[in-house]
């Protein structure tokens, strides 16, 4: 594997199969967490004060197309969620109590035009995380500072949000981040005080949650100094499929309908004098449930405030893990079914990654 990079957010190459692909990076210096569309022509930056979008240029560099100025108030904008469907509403979060999430509005080239909603909690509450419903209906956030995960409805037409649903998670739990599975039937959520991921099953056609109240440890087990660390993401992986061009014998890579295998997660370790943790969840490839915890393994180091998992787009056994303590982005390869995994790239940096997004 290979890697070069250029510009602003950096974007890098790794070498697979005498393939290049590329991601975009956001950094901890200028608070820039990054989101990318389906479509892979924007990518959105959570930064302090803004939410903004950039165009993808053909040669990969990004031009600043929109700034959505926050209010005083709620200037730690530390989250974005995009949508896969028409329109393209994005959905952002700044991390500070009280402060409600965003739909934003997008034109025609994906550039962001206006807020037109507030997904509003309690005034105790302080968002981290959210995730979308496949339909784009129902949007799912991890409220940290208040210790809950809530449902709320969006209609694209009208352009309004409706709360749909509060439920309060285990004491001392926080969930942090969260994710929809693909055929809508789970919510699977970090709890970052408590290092676990819990199982939420979802209503399809509702969209409300319940607590299954299952979790599974992302921890070793017999660690009884858990305030040392901190659980972070939780991504499914992409489920790939190849072709080769039989005229140019090149391959090209695409993503399938199918279920996805890995539910990843990561977790940080609060000291930099000791490592993080990446885990893998097999999942049914009916039903989405998860069948089995494949593999808990310490990464490289700390994560430092990241270890943010980010699944790869050109193979399903492939993903990017961020670690702002020791700055440098790693590439990893879960092996042989889920059996084990290992890092089998890494690119240093002079500050600390955030999180990544895969452009091809
Ligand atoms: C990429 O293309 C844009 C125009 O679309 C140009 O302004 C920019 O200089 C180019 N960047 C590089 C690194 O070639
Ligand atoms: C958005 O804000 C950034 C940083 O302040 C600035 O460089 C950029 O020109 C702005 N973009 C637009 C479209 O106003
Ligand atoms: C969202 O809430 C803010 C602060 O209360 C308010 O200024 C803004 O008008 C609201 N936006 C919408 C689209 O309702
Ligand atoms: C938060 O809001 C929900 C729904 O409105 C309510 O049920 C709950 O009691 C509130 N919790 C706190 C701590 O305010
Ligand atoms: C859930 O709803 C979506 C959108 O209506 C649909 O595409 C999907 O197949 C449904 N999933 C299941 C498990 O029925
Ligand atoms: C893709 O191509 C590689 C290399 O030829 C092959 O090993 C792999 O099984 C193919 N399929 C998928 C789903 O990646
Ligand atoms: C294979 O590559 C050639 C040359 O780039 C291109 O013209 C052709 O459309 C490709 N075939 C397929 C099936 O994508
Ligand atoms: C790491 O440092 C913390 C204090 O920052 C300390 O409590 C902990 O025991 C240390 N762990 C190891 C393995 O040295
Ligand atoms: C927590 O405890 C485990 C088991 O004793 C030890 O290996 C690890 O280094 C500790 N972690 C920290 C952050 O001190």
């Amino acid at each position: 594997m290979r890697f070069s990079l250029s510009t602003l957010l950096l974007a890098v190459v790794p070498k697979v199969f005498g393939d290049k692909h590329y991601f975009f990076s956001g950094f901890f210096t200028g608070n820039m967490i990054v989101a990318i569309d389906e479509r892979k022509r924007n990518v959105y930056v959570a930064t302090t004060g803004q939410i903004q979008s950039y165009a993808i240029k053909s040669n990969r560099s990004l031009t600043s197309t929109s700034n959505i100025t926050l209010s005083s108030s709620c200037q730690n904008a530390n989250y974005i969620a995009t949508t896969n469907a028409s329109p393209y509403t994005v959905f952002g979060v700044a991390y500070s109590t009280g402060c409600a999430a965003q739909a934003l509005a997008v034109d025609s080239t994906g550039a962001l035009t206006a807020a037109t909603a507030n997904l509003t909690y309690n005034s105790t509450s302080g968002v981290h995380g959210l995730d979308i419903s496949p339909d784009a209906a129902f949007v799912y956030s991890a409220d940290d500072m208040g210790n809950a995960v809530w449902a709320h409805s969006y209609d694209r037409e009208t352009k309004t949000a409706q709360t749909l649903q509060y439920l309060a998670a285990p004491e001392g739990a926080n969930p942090r981040h969260l994710a929809v599975h693909p055929n809508g039937a789970w919510v699977y959520a970090i709890y970052e005080e408590a290092n676990s991921l819990a199982v939420y099953k979802r209503d399809n056609k509702t969209g409300l949650l319940t607590d299954e109240k299952t979790t599974y440890s992302l921890l070793p087990a017999g660690f009884t100094n858990t305030s040392s660390y901190w659980a972070d993401e939780v991504k499914f992986s992409l489920p790939t499929s190849n072709s080769t061009n039989t005229t140019t014998s090149s391959l090209t890579n695409f993503i399938t309908s199918a279920q996805p295998k890995y539910l990843i997660t990561g977790t940080r370790s609060r000291s930099t004098n000791a490592t993080g943790y990446v885990s893998a969840f097999a999942l049914d490839a009916s039903t989405g449930a998860i069948t089995s915890q494949l593999f808990l393994l310490p990464t490289t180091a700390s994560g430092g405030s990241a270890n943010a998992v980010s699944p790869a787009l050109f193979r399903e056994e492939y993903l990017a893990i961020t670690d702002s303590g020791a700055n440098f982005v790693e590439v990893w390869k879960i092996e042989r079914e889920g059996v084990g995994a290992s890092a089998v790239a890494r690119l240093g940096f002079e500050s600390g990654p955030a999180n990544v997004v895969w452009m091809d």
